[in-house]
């Protein structure tokens, strides 16, 4: 995930948006900051200058001065790096052969490998690894057979597959700029003789409310006085579409959320669509698939929420491919270290790429032999780097400490190599595979759903367990990690004691604190045998008088004090239909409690001390 802003101002009305950019950028930030980079027209000459590095935007900024520059029109972009590692060459804008053309761009283009090497073939001269760069020489293709600039832009839309929200600055006109957009948000801030078009509203909330969003699909550019859209070729009636919103610039810096840990929620269906069309135009999950399928042994490893993930990949490498596969908590590697050799894979998952426990893991394994694939949300850090294969999540910066989006993003992305594990190794045919590869791409839509239609039963419930001190949550199969995860986030953010315990395990202990009022809450997930074992669990709660509370994919039909249906969905799409109101929840709970669930009490994002 990326930040884009452009500014193109009238000159009487804003004198230089040089500033205003690197304002507007800043307030981006949190989609990531692994390098800065400014393409401005400049005042008088109308010449173009691009500015990049890595780094932060403040850095980059005093670095080439850019806020004391003079530009009539500007693009900026703040990079969080998918394809090529954080660098100076690799930092956007991009330009073309000549120079004419400067581009910044938020998504992931899917073939910009046959993209690349067409346009090498006549002639471009490349200098990045990224996938961006395709753009200002398809542009820059087009108008040297004569295309006009906003030809241009349509032609080369039609050339790209996969997210984007791209913004073009051309230097033969130098009041424009030129924007298409494709999964990949993108908005458009409407001034007095000014206009912004950007990846997101914070940006440019000092500067105007008035707000067109981009659809999926449409092209077009801004002018200083000027907002012109169309799609199919057919122009819309882009001020038609203006909405003023109420936010404050500063309650937006969260998009409008009070707290990053409910937009991080919320924003899940965008962040596993994200990653989704990432992984699978990725060529690391072909070399992490085949490293898997010559295993002799397979483990996995994380820490809190990517163990958890671990479990959850250990389950479906047990039910797609038949493969025991071996999770282990990444503190405890002294444990596991010792049994791996030579032939054995590692796969070391860590949204941060950071957390020490999870490298010292890593290192252990690789120092006996063991090959390592990661799986990160994070480029260029450190387990990443040291491993011999990484997929990588895009999820997008995660603020908040508590892990929520990268959580189902992680499974994902497991899902996705079980799948292409089984078929590698003979478990599947190509075409079950296949089938339940695209069966994943419901996954945003499950996830969506089930934030919508649960949200007033999820306060509802967050109201009844406020003033409980402490709950079980319970599952069987799949649904165990789940619970697990659950009652992870209930306990970081809340404060609330919550353990969870495989269903069937409750009678062999846990069962001993249950009173009447006690809440156990049960994660109820196909296949149909382990519900059908989980409505005997409930009744023996019952029994007891527990406050039973049933999450479920299966429909209604439990006995259970609350029962919290969510949108049908089989053993592969259950994750995206239980997790989201969980931490929702678990969000819930922690705001009637009067805690910051963005900053729980004696926690860091990332935990670099063993
Ligand atoms: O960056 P990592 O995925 O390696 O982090 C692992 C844990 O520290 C992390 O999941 C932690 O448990 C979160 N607070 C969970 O919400």
């Amino acid at each position: 995930m990326c930040g884009i802003v452009g500014v193109t101002a009238d000159p009487r009305r804003l004198p230089n948006v040089a500033p205003v950019l690197v304002e507007s950028l800043k307030r981006l930030e949190y989609r990531g900051y692994d390098s800065a980079g400014f393409a401005l027209i400049e005042c008088g000459t109308r010449r173009l200058l691009v500015f990049k590095d890595v780094g932060r935007i403040d850095s980059v900024v005093s670095r080439f001065m850019v806020a004391s520059r003079c530009a009539i029109t500007g693009i900026a972009h703040t990079r969080w790096a998918t394809h090529g590692p954080p660098s100076q060459v690799n930092a956007h804008p991009h330009v073309d052969c000549r120079g004419e053309v400067a581009v910044a761009h938020n998504g992931i283009i899917k073939n910009y490998l046959e993209l690349r090497r067409e346009l090498e073939s006549r002639g471009h001269r490349f200098v990045s690894e990224t996938d961006t760069e395709v753009v200002p020489h398809l542009i820059e293709d087009e108008l040297l057979r004569g295309a006009s600039m906003l030809e241009a832009m349509r032609r080369l839309v039609r050339r790209l597959e996969g997210s984007y929200a791209i913004v073009a600055v051309y230097v033969r006109e130098p009041n424009r700029i030129y924007f298409a957009r494709n999964i990949s948000p993108l908005v458009i801030g409407v001034g007095d003789g000014f206009n912004v078009v950007s990846s997101d509203i914070p940006s440019f909330l000092k500067l105007t409310r008035s707000v067109i969003i981009v659809e999926d699909g449409e092209v077009g550019f801004i002018e200083p006085g000027r907002v012109y859209i169309e799609r199919d070729g057919r122009p819309i009636d882009a001020l038609k579409r203006v909405r003023v919103v109420t936010w404050s610039a500063e309650d937006a810096e969260k998009g409008g959320y009070p707290h990053f840990m409910l937009k991080e929620i919320m924003e899940q269906p965008r962040a596993l669509r994200e990653t989704y069309v990432g992984v699978l135009s990725d060529d690391a999950v072909v070399r992490a698939v085949r490293l898997l399928a010559g295993a002799r042994r397979i483990y996995v490893t994380g820490a809190g929420t990517s163990f958890h993930a671990a479990l959850v990949y250990a389950y479906y490498m047990s039910r797609l491919a038949s493969t025991l596969v071996t999770p282990f908590i990444a503190s405890e590697y002294y444990v596991y270290a010792p049994t791996a050799g030579e032939g054995d894979v590692l796969v070391a998952i860590s949204q941060s790429g950071e957390t020490i426990d999870t490298l010292q893991a890593l290192r252990e394994f690789k120092r006996r032999g063991a090959r390592v694939v990661a799986v990160s949300n994070v480029v260029g850090s450190t387990i990443p780097r040291e491993s011999d294969a990484t997929v990588y999540t895009r999820a997008g910066p995660e603020i908040g400490v508590a892990a929520t989006k990268t959580f189902l993003t992680q499974v994902l992305t497991l899902q996705v190599i079980a799948a292409l594990y089984a078929r590698e190794v003979g478990a599947l045919s190509a075409s079950e595979a296949s089938r339940i590869v695209d069966a994943l791409s419901a996954a945003p839509r499950v996830a969506r759903r089930s934030l919508e239609s649960t949200a007033n039963v999820v306060e509802r419930l967050a109201r009844s367990l406020k003033g409980s001190s402490s709950a079980y949550v319970l599952g069987r199969g799949l649904g165990v990690p789940l619970a697990m995860e659950a009652a992870l986030k209930i306990k970081e953010v809340s404060y609330l004691h919550a353990e969870a315990y495989p269903a069937g395990e409750s009678k062999h202990g846990p069962i001993a604190l249950v009173e009447p009022g006690y809440p156990v809450i049960f994660v109820a997930v196909p296949p149909d045998e382990l519900v059908e074992k989980v409505r005997g669990n409930i009744e023996e709660m019952r029994a007891r008088g527990a406050y039973t509370i049933v999450f479920t994919t299966v429909g209604d039909g439990f006995k259970a004090d609350v029962v919290v249906e969510l949108p049908r969905a089989d053993e592969i799409l259950a994750p995206y239909a239980v997790m989201p109101p969980l931490q929702l929840l678990a969000y819930r709970l922690a705001v009637l409690l009067g805690r910051d669930p963005d900053k729980p009490r004696n926690l860091a994002k990332t935990v670099t001390v063993e």
